[in-house]
């Protein structure tokens, strides 16, 4: 069966995650849009150019919205994802405005090319964008799953793991909540090398400051952040391609809040298979609670 990803913006996040999936050999055949033509051809055959020196065969579709009729999964990378020099929530808000006609836009030719895989969301706020695509698409909620905090949890791993001089997939837990300004570690899920983080003297506060702050300090280096957040968008798609039954931390529907909110979920082909109750502290879940009013208050404000 052909393992084939569709992947919506073609920038330099969308063009990173097609080179992770391709480098892994996790995909037949990719269906690249983009509204550049040039750009989105040139993508396609500078990867064509790879094949000879790739370990693995992929295929690439450019601009046609009907091959996205058969894919397992499409991935939304548009908008601007590079975060501005002095981003804040409210400065993603501004931007989410403009981003609500091209959803609109890109939901209605989803839809028109009777796609009926799982909607991967990328695009900033990744919390809000990913509501308004399930919105505007009618999808069923399991199948549309934004990115979130699974890209904060990597860089919670990489701190505390640098801190306690292990690698970071020995690090366990999450970063809950929106992926903006209120995301925050639930320190209480968080172990290394069998004990709780609390058993290490670490000063959490600057830890989670540091994570939050995360794809800033790399935006101001490079002036855009691609490899992981390419990372995470790729793990998620293999975690449903390959029907892993994985545990991830990733923006799906909370009924609870009536938004897509970052809460840890098993992840398998159909998209969101099942949920994972976390034993939060009273703080950790007012945390969770006031993270994901600003998703909602934001959401309300933009789709009305
Ligand atoms: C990041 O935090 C782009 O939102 C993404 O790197």
């Amino acid at each position: 069966m052909t393992r084939k990803v569709g992947i919506i913006g073609l920038g330099h996040v969308g063009a990173a995650i097609a080179h992770s999936l391709t480098a892994q050999g996790a995909v037949d055949e990719f269906v690249f849009i983009d509204i550049d033509d040039n750009k989105v051809n040139a993508e396609a055959l500078d990867f064509e150019d790879a094949m000879a020196n790739l370990e693995f065969n992929a295929n690439y579709v450019v601009n046609d919205w009907s091959a996205l009729a058969d894919a397992d999964v499409v991935i939304s990378s548009v908008g601007k994802i590079a975060l501005q020099e002095t981003i804040t929530t409210d400065d993603r808000f501004v931007e989410l405005q403009y981003n609500k006609l091209q959803i609109a836009d890109i939901s209605k030719k989803l839809v028109a090319s009777e796609f009926k895989g799982i909607l991967v969301v990328i695009t900033n706020p990744v919390d809000v964008i990913t509501t308004m695509y399930q919105h505007y698409t009618g999808f069923p909620k399991e199948r549309v799953i934004g990115t979130g905090t699974l890209l904060d949890t990597a860089r919670m791993h990489r701190a505390v793991g640098k801190a306690l001089g292990v690698h970071p997939k020995s690090v366990s837990g999450y970063n809950v909540g929106e992926h903006g300004d209120s995301q925050f570690t639930a320190w209480s899920t968080v172990t290394v090398k069998d004990k709780p983080i609390t058993s290490y003297d670490l000063p959490l506060s600057d830890l989670n400051d540091e994570v939050r702050i995360g794809g800033y300090t790399v935006y101001h280096g490079k002036k855009f952040t691609s490899y992981g957040i390419a990372s995470a968008a790729s793990r998620l798609t293999k975690a449903i391609l390959t029907d892993s039954h994985e545990e991830l931390p990733v923006s799906n529907f909370r009924p609870e809040y009536g938004v897509y909110v970052s809460y840890p979920v098993i992840v398998g082909r159909e998209g969101v298979i099942d949920h994972v109750s976390l034993d939060l502290s009273s703080d950790e879940q007012t945390k969770l609670d006031t993270s994901a009013g600003f998703i909602r208050e934001r959401y309300e404000e933009v789709i009305s």
